[in-house]
């Protein structure tokens, strides 16, 4: 089973990669194959409703979502990392969500995968519960499987992610939901 860390943060190296790169270890010593998509290194453009994806599963728009299609549909689990921008999600995240529409309109293609959600912010109540709340929209409007850290949300971390222990905790929790529901449906 392949689990894919997803970093919705525009900085290579930032605190979002490095909480993915955390996680990512955990599962891997559980023996799961990992993959992972950082925005950081990739052009995603928003989604312009040209409705060309209700008719043919195809995208007009010619960038990275093409490997990342292919990632997301070869997934059995995600675990999404994004900074908190303004309250809320990053645009790089969003764009991507947006674009998953595609896979939305041809099958439902994501449905039943299981998605966990970190945030991460500057401050320590930054909106990081809305960051989650707002990733786990897009999944549940996929039809995927929604885990939280057992007690709450997900993961929730400040910057610099390294000395939030509290924060780092409810990430491994988050992860560990992950792979218990992943065992759970074998
Ligand atoms: C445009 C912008 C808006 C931000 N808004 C918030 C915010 O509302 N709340 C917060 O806690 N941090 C906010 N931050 C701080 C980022 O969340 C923080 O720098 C980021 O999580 C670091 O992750 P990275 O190192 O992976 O980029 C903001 C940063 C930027 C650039």
């Amino acid at each position: 089973m392949k689990i894919t860390g997803i970093s919705g943060s525009p900085n290579v190296g930032g605190n979002n990669e490095r909480i993915i790169e955390q996680a990512l270890g955990i599962v891997e010593q559980k023996g799961y194959e990992t993959d992972k998509i950082l925005l950081s290194g990739l052009s995603v453009l928003p989604c312009t409703d040209c409705g060309t994806c209700r008719t043919a599963k195809e995208c007009p728009i010619d960038d990275d979502m093409t490997d990342i299609y292919e990632k997301l549909e070869t997934s059995d689990a995600f675990i999404i990392s994004s900074p908190v921008f303004f309250g809320s999600l990053s645009a790089q995240l969003k764009a991507l969500f947006d674009r998953t529409i595609l896979l939305r309109r041809n099958g439902f293609l994501l449905k039943g995968k299981v998605g966990g959600a970190i945030a991460v912010g500057g401050s320590r109540n930054g909106g990081q519960e809305f960051t989650i709340q707002a990733i786990h929209s897009w999944m549940h409007i996929h039809g995927m499987l929604v885990v939280g850290d057992k007690a709450h949300f997900g993961g929730i971390a400040v910057k610099p992610v390294e000395s939030d222990d509290v924060g780092l905790k409810t990430v491994r929790d988050t992860v560990n939901m992950i792979c218990e529901t992943l065992e759970r449906l074998k």
